[in-house]
């Protein structure tokens, strides 16, 4: 159960982490959540906004019911506001009995593992194999793991089998770490959770913004000197240019205009406060930009996709093995719907469209150079050149 007295106060679970000041990570300790029952009974979300320069996207938290107890898939960030929800599921469905940390690499799902494990003192943790930091190789213990209560997936076996199916992809080794990503089958409900190697986009902003639509009103605006306005409209321009960055860091579409022109649009009356950056806004948006949106949606299958900075940066000489992943997901039975870790959530989702996936990835262009991709192709070839990542990365043992 979770533990009052030795939980953390959401801002003491902050300062615990201490390179976390040091990021400008909005929301800025101002981290808001919500709570979604998606199956009745059965499956929650807890979603909650992170991102830097208002570029924010949802991150998520999977709560299943089991036989006995919850499990926790991909952790967020444990404030009041978790903590208070967490404990009415508690109340109702049993004590948090295991936390799930499905990732190797995923750093903003691996910060806030220590303080949930603090505030769930009996639940197992779970981790992928071949957990990294950097820049320091730190050993998980001195990261706020509890060592004691803490598992390998895979290699220790995995939480329980009676009522979960589990599906590795990797681990793949990338030079810079490893990547890693544990699927879980939830198979009483059908609900297939994955955290980064599959995402929807929809044209609507994910319902987390509806908490704070501030980033996506930032984004809306063509000018700094434009205050933030909420329509429907602005919100749904804002996500899709947030989609766009979130994409391939810097779209294709974007132009940023030099320092004598962001400042001019600086101070201006409107926009006079720290909402609105003071009217720093280094974005141009020339008008067509939407159609790089549908290109973007465009790489979807039944609204399913690769995040592309994955496709281009984690997985250009991966294809064949993402393949197998999502082909062996297909062959799970009673798949329903697909929660991801971040963007849309949830997905319909089943046998066909899975091998669908798969199939259009067997025949589509991967992992790009020009156009959208260009930066992320860019960054990818400088690592390649520094000898940082390898040529044919394998399967390490
Ligand atoms: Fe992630």
């Amino acid at each position: 159960m979770l533990h009052p007295a030795a939980t953390p106060q959401p801002d003491q679970a902050a300062q615990r982490w201490p390179w976390w000041p040091l990021l400008p990570l909005y929301p800025y300790g101002r981290r808001a959540t919500l709570v979604r029952e998606v199956v009745a009974g059965s499956v929650w979300c807890f979603e909650q906004l992170q991102g830097v320069y208002y570029v924010a996207v949802p991150i998520r938290m999977t709560v299943l019911k089991l036989k006995h107890g919850l499990l926790l898939y991909a952790p967020v960030a444990p404030t009041g506001e978790v903590r208070r929800a967490l404990a009415d599921l508690e109340r109702a469905h049993g004590p948090v009995q295991t936390i799930v940390l499905p990732s190797s690499s995923g750093l903003e799902h691996k910060l806030p593992v220590p303080a949930m494990a603090r505030a769930c003192p009996e639940a197992t943790v779970w981790v992928t194999p071949q957990q990294w930091s950097f820049p320091l190789p730190l050993p998980l213990r001195w990261l706020g793991f509890p060592a004691q209560r803490t598992r390998v997936l895979f290699e220790q076996g995995t939480p329980h089998p009676d009522e979960l199916t589990w599906s590795p992809l990797g681990p793949l080794d990338l030079g810079l770490g490893t990547f890693m990503e544990a699927a879980c089958l939830h198979r009483s409900t059908g609900t297939l959770l994955v955290t980064d190697a599959l995402v929807s986009i929809g044209a609507e902003p994910p319902a987390v913004f509806a908490l704070d639509p501030t980033p996506l009103l930032f984004h809306a605006r063509e000018r700094g000197e434009e205050a933030l306005i909420d329509a429907p409209e602005r919100r749904r321009r804002g996500w899709q240019r947030l989609a766009l960055f979130a994409s391939y860091l810097r779209p294709a579409s974007l132009q940023v205009p030099s320092l004598v022109e962001t400042l001019r649009g600086a101070l201006r009356p409107g926009v006079r406060n720290a909402r609105s950056h003071f009217g720093l806004y280094p974005f141009r948006w020339p008008s067509g930009w939407e159609a790089e949106f549908e290109s973007l949606q465009g790489l979807q299958e039944r609204g399913l996709q690769i995040a592309p900075v994955l496709e281009r940066l984690v997985f250009p000489r991966c294809r064949r093995q993402l393949i197998t992943w999502i082909q062996e997901l297909a062959k799970l039975e009673g798949v329903r719907q697909l929660i991801a870790a971040h963007h849309e959530a949830p997905v319909a989702c089943d046998a066909q469209a899975l091998q669908g996936l798969a199939a259009s990835l067997e025949q589509r262009a991967w992992a790009a150079d020009h156009g959208s991709w260009s930066l992320l192709a860019r960054i990818d070839q400088t690592l390649l050149r520094l000898g940082l990542v390898p040529q044919q990365p394998a399967d390490p043992d």
